[in-house]
């Protein structure tokens, strides 16, 4: 599975944090950036950069972390194909993607702390859609807003 992950400064050392407990999973990451820790910089570059390789499938799951977590799925979920949300807890996480197809999962570093955050990349990486008729019918009329 190919996975892309992202954060501004409020985010930042929790990326760092959580791509070598992703680099334990069967996974490939790309870093979106920032790679360099810059007060100056801002969210939606990042959660863009993110949203980006989801919406053309150069990805298969997305994480995105600012201070909050708030921005990054504001600014991801404007991109067409993207449905990011906005986790704090397990249950949410994976039943985000059996149920939803989330795709791109969004973390507040200041909200949570770096193990729980850890069993939330994990619980989010490892779910899979269930492709039951009621949660693709669901999905659809969530699908058909973006034409
Ligand atoms: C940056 O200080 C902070 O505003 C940003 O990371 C995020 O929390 C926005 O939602």
């Amino acid at each position: 599975m190919k996975v892309v992950i992202g954060a501004d400064h409020g985010g930042f050392e929790l990326k760092e944090y959580l791509k070598k407990v992703i680099s334990g999973m069967d996974v490939e990451l790309t870093d979106a950036g920032n790679l360099v820790y810059d007060t100056k910089d801002d969210y939606p570059d990042f959660a863009i950069a993110v949203a980006k390789i989801i919406s053309e499938k150069k990805a298969d799951k997305g994480i995105i972390i600012c201070g909050s977590g708030v921005g990054a799925c504001i600014a991801a979920n404007k991109v067409k194909g993207v449905r990011a949300g906005l986790c704090h807890d397990t249950y949410s996480a994976h039943q985000g993607v059996e149920h939803d197809d989330m795709n791109v999962l969004c973390l507040g570093a200041r909200v949570v702390g770096t193990e729980v955050a850890g069993e939330l990349v994990k619980s989010y990486l490892l779910a899979k859609f269930s492709g039951e008729e009621r949660h693709k019918r669901r999905l659809q009329k969530v699908l058909d807003l973006e034409g």
